[in-house]
């Protein structure tokens, strides 16, 4: 079901509120996700189809218009900023972007999610850039696994690239690991010990069903982040940590090492209730929820009004009123929401 807010000054209005974004169910949003590309160097089973048909060039939001918008969420209180892809670091003029977003007036964090095969070049830019701190796709250390899930990726340039950014300072890098039954399921160990070895986070995912993929059932490639638990169990010592990201992970500490390792588990562990985030697509769709449809065109906003910051504004606040209370994933149906991970970069 496809919902969308057709924007409008009528019964779906808010008063504006110059500084906060707040939604229904009293959940202050002052995280924003935006994807600056749907296009992306790798093709992870997880993320894509193989044969995958990218946006043609009109349809997608101007570096400056993404500026804009980010300013325009700055404005109402959004404190977070995660740039994310497809694999954001393949847009042009990405750094350009990244340098203006990391100066606007009154955002604490810019960060980035990227699949890492851009940062052994582009570590030092980033930095420069201002951006804050930044989270790697990594789910295998095996060379053909990690071609095999990626489909085209090589995993020594990703490698080289984490080992490049560690080196020019970025504190608390993270990697992220979506974790597949009989896939990678027995990495786990090797992957906390690659973290804790580099002095970096990890976080382990429970696969979102997003799109349709065809190399893996997703019911059977399930694989809880308690059983990942108990795996790790067995070689570390995992003690509960408070400390928070603004992500959805609840993180342990490795006991003796400066790693934490973060579970991200929509399926086992809603953590929906505590949301504090929307996302933007590259199209301009500004999506509530990943795990629902609902959003609003704010590309048409930007295009029907160019430089009104006080309607883009309206909408903005308004479209809090349509931000679902819970995802609704089922791994074991056919997938619900029909667009794939790679126009909102998770
Ligand atoms: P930190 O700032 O380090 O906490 O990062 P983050 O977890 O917010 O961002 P990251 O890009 O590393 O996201 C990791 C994964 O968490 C994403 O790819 C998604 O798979 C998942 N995730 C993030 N936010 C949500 C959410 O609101 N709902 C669901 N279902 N999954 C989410
Ligand atoms: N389920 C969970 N995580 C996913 N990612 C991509 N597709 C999926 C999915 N279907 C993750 C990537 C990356 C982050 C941005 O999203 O591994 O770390
Ligand atoms: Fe690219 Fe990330 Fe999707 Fe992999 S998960 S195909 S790296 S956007």
């Amino acid at each position: 079901m496809l919902i969308l807010m057709t924007f409008s000054h009528g019964p779906m209005t808010q008063p504006l509120h110059p500084t906060q974004l707040i939604d229904r169910f009293g959940r202050t949003v002052d995280y924003l996700r935006i994807s600056i590309t749907d296009r992306c160097d790798f093709r992870c089973v997880y993320c894509m189809a193989e044969d995958m048909t990218f946006l043609p060039r009109a349809q997608i939001l101007t570096l400056e218009e993404i500026y804009t918008l980010a300013r325009a969420f700055t404005e109402l209180g959004v404190k977070k900023i995660r740039i994310t892809g497809g694999e954001p670091l393949v847009r042009k003029g990405a750094l350009e972007l990244l340098q203006n977003i990391g100066r606007i007036n009154g955002l604490k964090e810019l960060v980035l999610t990227t699949n890492g095969s851009q940062l052994d070049t582009m570590a030092t830019a980033l930095k420069a850039a201002g951006v804050k701190r930044i989270n790697i796709s990594l789910d295998t250390l095996d060379a053909d696994k990690f071609k095999a899930i990626t489909r085209t990726g090589d995993l020594h340039q990703v490698i080289r690239g984490i080992q490049t950014a560690k080196s020019v300072g970025f504190a608390r890098l993270k990697i992220n690991a979506v974790i597949l039954k009989n896939r990678n399921h027995q990495e786990v160990c090797k992957l906390v010990q690659f973290a804790v070895d580099n002095g970096i986070d990890i976080s382990f995912i429970e696969e979102m069903p997003l799109g349709v993929v065809n190399q893996h059932n997703r019911s059977d490639a399930y694989y809880s982040s308690d059983l990942i638990k108990a795996d790790l169990g067995q070689y570390f010592t995992l003690t509960a940590s408070p400390e928070k990201t603004g992500g959805p992970a609840n993180y342990f500490a490795v006991a003796g090492t400066q790693t934490r390792v973060g579970f991200i588990s929509p399926h086992s562990e809603n953590f929906c209730s505590t949301c504090n985030r929307v996302r933007l697509t590259v199209e301009g769709r500004l999506l509530l929820c990943l795990g629902n449809e609902h959003s609003v065109d704010l590309k048409q906003v930007l295009r029907t009004h160019p430089g009104d910051m006080t309607i883009l504004k309206q909408a903005i606040v308004d479209a809090m009123l349509i931000k679902p209370e819970k995802h609704e994933f089922n791994i074991h149906e056919q997938p619900v929401i029909l667009r794939y991970m790679n126009m909102t970069g998770g």
